[in-house]
């Protein structure tokens, strides 16, 4: 296993959900954090988290979506950090519909974000990483990634776009010892999800977030020379 203590990670809605808890995760190995969401305000919660643990972290809100803003923050970001060992292409959003309710709007906003989001976070991430030869990218796809199902042709569009994008990057990138990844978690209990189901959690059935960043540490920690291309992340007892 490798120490991840002193490495710099970029998490793109690093502000809520398995962005926050992969932050927090990732703070207590001694990682120091970039942070990108769409609005200063949603960091309150974590910004408190990180301060109480010590660590160093910085904030930039932008929109993955908006390739300008990106540019700016990520440079930013990376300035401040002094590098980007370690990104994780998390920001994400859903949208439910049948196909011809689905309308071109939502459409063009689910594939903006879930997919050119991560081009222009991973374009402006990767050309550092490529000068030291090493690093680590993990995308973050969805069960909907690898199986369509009734209601979100959009949504699943992205993601299984995520899948073929991160697995051609990684072939071309496994050679300059930069280890691509890509996570295709089931549900889990986040903002996201408790926008969608009606019905109330058990914490003993659904994946909490803590669990899917616990899962991305420990995939970091493996040594150098193995990684993990792409893995699902299930509930043990669902329903
Ligand atoms: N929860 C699940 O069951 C589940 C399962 C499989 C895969 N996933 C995937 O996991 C990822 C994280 O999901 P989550 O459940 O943690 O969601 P979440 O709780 O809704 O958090 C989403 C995060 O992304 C940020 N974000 C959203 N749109 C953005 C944009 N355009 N630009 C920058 N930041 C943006 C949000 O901050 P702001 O709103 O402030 O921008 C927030 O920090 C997503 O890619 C999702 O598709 C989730």
């Amino acid at each position: 296993m490798q120490s991840l203590n002193g490495k710099k990670a970029l998490i793109t809605g690093g502000s809520r959900g398995i962005g926050r808890a992969t932050a927090i995760a990732l703070a207590k190995e001694g990682v120091e954090l970039g942070l990108i969401a769409r609005s200063e305000e949603s960091f309150e919660e974590v910004r408190s988290e990180l301060t109480k643990l010590g660590a160093t972290f910085y904030t930039a809100a932008a929109d993955v979506a908006i390739e300008a803003e990106i540019q700016k923050a990520v440079a930013e970001l990376e300035t401040k950090l002094g590098g980007i060992d370690i990104l994780i292409n998390n920001a994400g959003v859903g949208v439910k519909g049948n196909f011809l309710e689905l309308t071109t709007e939502q459409w063009t906003n689910v594939l903006n974000t879930n997919v050119l989001g991560m081009v222009y976070v991973t374009k402006a991430a990767l050309p550092g990483m490529m000068k030291k030869n090493k690093g680590d990218i993990v995308n973050i796809s969805s069960m909907s990634g690898l199986k369509g199902t009734e209601g979100s042709s959009a949504y699943s569009a992205s993601k299984f776009a995520v899948i073929g994008l991160s697995e051609s990057l990684m072939q071309e990138v496994r050679r300059h010892n930069i280890r691509v990844s890509v996570l295709t978690p089931s549900l889990v209990d986040t903002d996201f999800t408790r926008n969608r189901v009606s019905e109330p959690r058990d914490p003993n059935k659904f994946m909490q977030a803590e669990d899917i960043a616990e899962y991305i540490v420990s995939q970091l920690k493996l040594e150098q020379r193995i990684f993990i291309k792409t893995s699902a992340q299930w509930a043990t007892n669902p329903f």
